[in-house]
């Protein structure tokens, strides 16, 4: 397998692969990004276009830095046009069947030594790379949300992984300039296994301590030292990806802690998603 990755496809430009793929074409690497229009794909170059500006104005880069590192961005709505990728990150929709079909796809697209990567943060790897017939060479790279700040990539070894494609995904990691955590395929991996019931516990002392939101971040920055409490972190993160990501791991655990708080559920039927509708524990004012 290819130890020597210089084309990344990355599939789903959303919040997540668009960052991934800015995190890329800053590394050095060609990009093709795959969406499901040519005007989603198109928004997400903008965005990228416009955090690269911003970095160039603070003198992060230089202009022809990121002039160059768009260059290297290509986006596409062709699956085949990720044909001759040495590795591709999926980053579509949290759903099980529609990563499935699109693993099955790549399998028959990509060529025979590409790594196939997905970034899901609450789906089993193996069940995934189980739609395809190379099954050893899908792994997981699970980044973190915003992925150009985020340091951490869970490396996740499937039950069939080879070593060949975690030791790639790894050096990838190196060169993307991450920290790499390697894992097993294990629900919730490492960081989710615990901040999702930790947070979960958080939300529930707010009413058997009758605290405030304010007071328990005011209690966690203190005397925990957490370096944002929690529900500024769950007003960050959107209610309604961590009620999700919650669910998902009471499902496979069934442990008591993980199923989300009524209160969280309430929120994110209120559409109280955080900062990303503008309120949730907090108001986000324009
Ligand atoms: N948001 C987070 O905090 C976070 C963190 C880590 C991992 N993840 C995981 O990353 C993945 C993406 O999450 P997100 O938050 O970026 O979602 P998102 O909804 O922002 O983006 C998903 C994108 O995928 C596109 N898409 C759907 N099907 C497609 C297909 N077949 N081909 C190409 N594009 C397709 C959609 O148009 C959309 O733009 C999910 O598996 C999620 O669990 C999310």
């Amino acid at each position: 397998m290819n130890a020597a990755v210089q084309r990344i496809g990355v599939v789903g430009l959303g919040a997540m692969g668009a960052g991934i793929a800015q995190v890329a074409i800053e590394a050095g690497f060609d990009v093709v990004g795959r969406e499901v229009s040519a005007e989603l794909g198109e928004a997400a170059r903008d965005r990228i276009e416009h955090f690269l500006a911003r970095k160039a104005e603070k003198g992060e880069r230089t202009r022809d830095e990121a002039d160059a590192a768009l260059a290297r961005l290509r986006t596409t709505v062709e699956l085949t046009d990720l044909a001759d990728c040495d590795l591709v990150i999926e980053a579509i929709v949290e759903e099980l069947a529609a990563k499935r079909a699109l693993f099955a796809e790549l399998d028959r697209l990509c060529r025979a030594d590409a790594v196939l990567a997905t970034n899901t943060s609450a789906l089993s790897v193996t069940e995934l790379a189980a739609a395809t017939r190379t099954p050893e060479r899908v792994v997981g790279m699970h980044f973190f949300n915003p992925a150009p700040l985020m340091p951490l990539v869970e490396v996740v070894r499937a039950e069939l992984s080879s070593d060949v494609a975690v030791a790639t995904a790894l050096e990838v990691v190196e060169r993307l300039g991450k920290v790499a955590v390697p894992c097993h395929d294990t629900p919730g991996f490492v960081v989710n296994r615990v901040l999702i019931p930790l947070l979960n516990d958080c939300v529930r002392v707010l009413d058997e301590a009758r605290v405030t939101p304010e007071a328990l971040d005011t209690a966690m920055t203190n005397g925990a030292g957490w370096p944002m409490g929690p529900c500024t972190l769950l007003d960050l993160v959107g209610i309604d990806v961590h009620v999700h990501a919650s669910e998902a791991l009471y499902e496979k655990l069934r442990e008591p802690r993980l199923a989300p708080p009524p209160r969280l559920v309430a929120m994110r039927n209120a559409g109280l998603l955080g900062r990303k509708s503008g309120r949730g524990f907090y108001s986000h004012g324009a």
